[in-house]
């Protein structure tokens, strides 16, 4: 990056893995809902939050549990992490809220900063959580913790505008996107703390580069998180003469943004590739350690929500109990509302037909790969699709599978070939709203929805299917 470092070949290869870094990219959110297993561990969260990359994601978490993920939607296979922030919402002169569309996942950055003093830059430790943060900020405290959260208002046409630590009070016309540096010096022993804060510090100087306090003398690797809305969707619909935007937790002045990192790395690969990555451009595709998963796996990797409430469409309030807290005072934590304070059962993306029809959901595969069809016996379509629908016909016609596609096509059979059952298409790609009822979902774009004649003993397929 700094020609000028060049000419010390001795130094060259440190300096240039000092300045290095790999981009791990998220294709969607893995689950959006009041989870947050570092803070509120057990219970609904307090607020929303958008959820990526493993889905052993739960409301509960360990390390191990990281490791049950089946698939993840970001495309490291090595990481099982997860990492959320709070979920942004528009709202309405009305007063009501609605969620700002997502452009993608994430973007997490890994930078190999050592300390200047020790070269060393550890992988965190398989147990380590952290959070970097605070939900009820409403101004800035001039605190690295704050420096640390950024805002970026895109323009790509326009001259660049300065990063901004509140919400900028102008359209961005490619989107806002949302920045979180997580601490990187560790105090070498524990993996949590109380505030799940203490554990971990801010080089001494800066929030992002520096020396590690004595307290905390351990440089792990740094780990930054950039989400990107698409808050220009809403530029013909501001009011008042402010932004209209707000986060889960009520926040309007945008100094509330937190992130939180449950760590789920294979932690010797991890460091393999700290040691070893050396692009300067940050193209995890040329980092030799790491190994990619196909888009399909993270495109399609979704996790059931639990919670009983609707978090999207038109709501008159924010989910969970979230007044807006315009500040500066800190928030308020406010529990006097009927929000659900209960985990639920998880809400299927499939239609459950166990016992209405004695079918089964077994999963959502890749289909007419190389023109070839899952289910090639029987075919039919229409705007009336629905579940029942497509099982009926197939059922009356005497065959046992039934699968739907495209929202209005149904297809019929007796057998799948085992190299054409569900294996390289998680639940997500096979979310198309049935052109017959928009509450079910019918198959996707060559991603057929796969239901088995099952009798008596029915169950349907615990999602998610097969390990990525
Ligand atoms: C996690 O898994 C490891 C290896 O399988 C096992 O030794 C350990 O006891 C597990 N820890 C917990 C808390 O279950
Ligand atoms: C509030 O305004 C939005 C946007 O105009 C509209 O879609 C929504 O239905 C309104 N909600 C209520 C409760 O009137
Ligand atoms: C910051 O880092 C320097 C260099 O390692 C160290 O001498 C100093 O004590 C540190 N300051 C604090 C407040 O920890
Ligand atoms: C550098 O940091 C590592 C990891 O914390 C530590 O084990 C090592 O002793 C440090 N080296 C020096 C010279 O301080
Ligand atoms: C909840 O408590 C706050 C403050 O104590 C009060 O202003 C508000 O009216 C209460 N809301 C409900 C729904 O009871």
């Amino acid at each position: 990056m700094r020609a000028g470092t060049r000419h010390l070949p001795l130094i060259f290869s440190c300096l240039e893995l000092a300045q290095a870094f790999f981009k791990v990219p998220c294709s969607n959110p893995l689950v959006v809902e009041r989870a947050d297993p570092v803070v509120q561990p057990g219970i609904p969260a307090s607020h929303v939050h958008t959820i990526m990359g493993g889905s052993g994601f739960g409301f509960t978490m360990d390390y191990n549990q990281t490791q049950e993920s089946q698939c993840s939607s970001c495309s490291a296979t090595a990481d099982k992490s997860n990492y959320w922030i709070p979920s942004l919402y528009y709202q309405a002169e009305n007063g009501s809220f609605t969620p700002v569309p997502q452009n993608g996942g994430a973007l997490i950055y890994y930078l190999q900063r050592p300390d200047p003093n020790n070269d060393t830059v550890l992988a965190p430790p398989k147990d380590l959580r952290m959070v970097a943060g605070n939900p009820m900020d409403r101004k800035f405290k001039d605190t690295l913790e704050a420096e640390a959260r950024s805002y970026a208002c895109l323009d790509y046409e326009g001259p660049a505008k300065p990063e901004t630590n509140g919400f900028p009070n102008y359209n961005c016309p490619n989107g806002l996107r949302t920045q979180v540096f997580f601490p990187s010096c560790w105090d070498g022993t524990n993996y949590d703390s109380a505030d799940h804060k203490s554990h971990m510090a801010y080089p001494n100087q800066t929030y992002n580069a520096g020396p590690c306090p004595e307290s905390h003398p351990v440089k792990i690797v740094s780990i930054f998180i950039e989400v990107i809305w698409q808050t220009e969707d809403f530029a013909d619909s501001w009011y008042g003469g402010s932004q209209p935007f707000v986060w889960s937790n009520g926040d309007k002045t945008g100094y509330g943004l937190h992130g939180d990192f449950i760590n789920g790395w294979n932690v010797p690969v991890l460091q393999e590739a700290i040691d070893t990555c050396d692009d300067s451009g940050g193209d995890i595709t040329k980092c030799a350690a790491l190994t990619l998963y196909d888009n399909a796996v993270t495109e399609g990797c979704l996790l059931e929500p639990s919670i009983e409430e609707e978090v999207g469409g038109w709501l008159e309030a924010l989910p969970g109990c979230n007044p807006v807290q315009p500040g500066p005072d800190d928030a308020k934590a406010t529990k006097n509302c009927s929000a659900p304070t209960e985990i639920g059962k998880p809400q299927h993306y499939y239609t459950d037909m166990t016992e209405s029809l004695g079918w089964a959901w077994i999963g959502c595969a890749r289909d007419n790969a190389n023109g070839e069809r899952v289910l090639s016996e029987s075919s039919s379509s229409g705007d009336d699709m629905t579940v029942q629908k497509c099982i009926q016909t197939c059922e009356a016609d005497g065959y046992t599978y039934a699968g739907l596609e495209y929202a209005r096509e149904c297809f019929c059979g007796n057998s799948i070939e085992a190299e054409k059952m569900p294996s390289v298409a998680p639940m997500g790609k096979c979310l198309h709203p049935c052109s017959g009822d928009s509450s079910q979902n019918c198959g996707g774009a060559a991603y057929i929805g796969l239901y088995q004649a099952c009798g008596s003993s029915c169950e349907n397929l615990q999602y998610p299917a097969v390990p990525y």
